[in-house]
């Protein structure tokens, strides 16, 4: 069997190459393998990402280099922090590709919205990187992010790179000595952002209150519901459509999402979690 092949099935080991701590519990892994690696990886979608002897958890690719592979893991749990906790040169187990992509190219000619909320912007990056690699087939784009407060913003370096190109705002919900930004949620954000709402594509991840809230504002705003995309979020177990765990009403996440249009989400983001 070729890795292509069993990569839905068996972990495969990558070595951590690289790994930065983006905040004080966020942490970029770049992983390499040493022989034939999985799949190309597309925006929006994720790997089942294993600490050998903890667990294994779905986590978005936030970003690709040839074969390599970076993510952005924040530590919420026994797995999230072993995954945090590695070293340059140990092993973690590696499945995937998993789920659909943002459509990046649905957009071309189109203005462009991209709104994150805090490690909603992970998954969202390989998007402006999209964005950015094929400037002037788009329209106005605008990057809206908010964090919970300054300390917590992800990515400062690439922020000043996208905005040199694009238009970059930033809002945190709680500022901090020496922060002169905005102050106040995401969706303060949209009014100001500058794109055509009757002729924009939006892209929005992060939690589902925010995303629940940032969709019906541009709705209200005049975007059309279908070019509303938002990335759902649910527990999972085999990442491939087997074992039902990420059922949310007739979709399996894993499958049928992550990445979902605004009229396939709206009735299902009220439903919680079991
Ligand atoms: C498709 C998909 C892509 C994802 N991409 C990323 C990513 O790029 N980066 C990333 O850091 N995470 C991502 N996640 C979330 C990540 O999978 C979870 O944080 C992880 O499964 C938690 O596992 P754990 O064992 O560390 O914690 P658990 O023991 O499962 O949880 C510990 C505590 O954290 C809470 N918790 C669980 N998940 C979350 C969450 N997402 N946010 C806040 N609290 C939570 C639990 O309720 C519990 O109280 C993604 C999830 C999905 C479904
Ligand atoms: S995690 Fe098994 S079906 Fe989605």
């Amino acid at each position: 069997m070729t890795a292509a092949t069993i990569s839905g099935v068996i972990p495969l080991p990558y070595r951590v190459a690289g790994r930065r701590e983006d905040t004080a519990d966020t942490v970029t892994l770049e992983l390499d393998r040493d022989g034939e690696g999985l799949p190309e990886f597309g925006p929006g979608q994720f790997a089942m990402l294993t600490a050998y002897g903890i667990g294994e958890v779905p986590i978005s690719v936030s970003g690709s280099r040839g074969t390599r592979l970076i993510h952005t893991i924040r530590a919420v749990g026994a797995v999230t922090r072993a995954l945090c906790a590695t070293r340059s040169g140990d092993v973690i187990g590696v499945r995937g590709p998993f789920g659909t992509r943002w459509d990046v190219g649905a957009a071309a000619g189109h203005d462009v919205l991209v709104v994150a909320g805090g490690i909603g912007l992970a998954p969202l990056r390989p998007v402006v990187e999209c964005l950015l690699a094929d400037r002037r087939a788009y329209g106005h784009v605008a990057v809206l992010i908010g964090a919970r407060r300054p300390g917590e913003l992800l990515y400062p370096g690439d922020l000043r790179r996208w905005a040199a190109h694009v238009r970059v705002d930033v809002i945190v919900d709680r500022a901090e000595p020496g922060w002169r930004g905005r102050v106040g949620l995401v969706t303060g954000l949209i009014p100001a952002a500058g794109v055509d709402a009757g002729r924009a594509v939006a892209y929005v991840c992060g939690p589902e209150v925010m995303m629940r809230a940032t969709a019906r504002a541009l709705v209200d705003r005049g975007v059309q519901a279908e070019r509303v995309w938002l990335s759902l979020e649910r527990a999972m177990r085999c990442g491939a459509g087997w074992c039902g765990h990420c059922q949310l009403g007739p979709l399996l996440i894993c499958r049928d999402g992550p990445v979902v249009g605004y009229p396939v989400a709206e009735p299902l983001l009220t439903v919680r979690e079991l």
